[in-house]
C-alpha cells in the first residue's frame, strides 16, 4: 500500500465527518477501487476465455458481473471525490494498491471459476472491514455503499462456485 491521502490536501467543506476521518476514508475507498478494478478485468478475462459445456452460462454470468463492477467502480471513486480527495488513477496504482493479485495466466474452466469465486470473496471481505472504520468516523453513506457492495459481491462469488 503506497498512497498515503493526507488532511491537508482534502478539499475545505462543512460536514459532521471530521477532516482526518474523511481522508482516511478516501484512503480506504481507494484501496476498494483497487481491489474492485482488478477484479473487473480479471472477470472479463473469464467471460473472454471460458470455453466447453458451461460457455453460455459463465459467458452471461461474467458479463453481468463485469458490467456491475464497472458502475460501481465509478460509484466508489465519485465517493472518493464527494469526501473531498483526489481519486487515485492509473492501472499500476490500482495492481499495488488492491487486495487481489492481477494475474496473466489461466488455466481450465474449473480453476477460472474457483479463482474468480474466491477473489470475488476477498474483495468483499476487505470492504467489511472498511465498513467498520466507516462506521467509526460516522461516514454512514460509505458504510452504505460498501455494505451494498458485500451483498453483490457475496452473492456473486456463490453464483460462480455453483456454475463449477
Ligand atoms: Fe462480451
Amino acid at each position: 500500500m503506497t498512497a498515503t491521502i493526507k488532511s491537508a490536501e482534502l478539499r475545505e467543506m462543512k460536514s459532521d465527518i471530521k477532516k482526518a476521518d474523511r481522508a482516511t476514508m478516501a484512503e480506504k475507498l481507494g484501496e476498494a477501487l483497487a481491489s474492485t478494478y482488478v477484479l473487473y478485468q480479471k472477470t472479463q478475462a473469464v467471460h473472454w476465455n471460458v470455453t466447453g459445456p458451461q460457455f453460455h452460462g459463465v459467458h452471461k454470468l461474467t458479463e453481468a458481473q463485469y458490467e456491475d463492477l464497472a458502475a460501481s467502480i465509478d460509484e466508489i471513486a465519485e465517493r472518493i471525490r464527494a469526501l473531498g480527495a483526489k481519486t487515485p488513477v492509473g492501472l499500476s496504482t490500482y495492481i499495488e494498491n488492491s487486495a487481489i493479485k492481477d494475474q496473466v495466466k489461466y488455466g481450465d474452466v474449473e480453476s477460472m471459476l474457483k479463482q474468480l469465486s474466491e477473489d470475488t470473496l476477498t474483495v468483499a471481505d476487505q470492504m467489511r472491514e472498511f465498513v467498520k472504520t466507516a462506521e467509526e468516523a460516522d461516514d454512514v453513506f460509505t458504510a452504505d455503499l460498501l455494505t451494498a457492495r458485500i451483498g453483490v459481491l457475496e452473492e456473486s462469488s456463490w453464483m460462480l462456485s455453483a456454475s463449477m
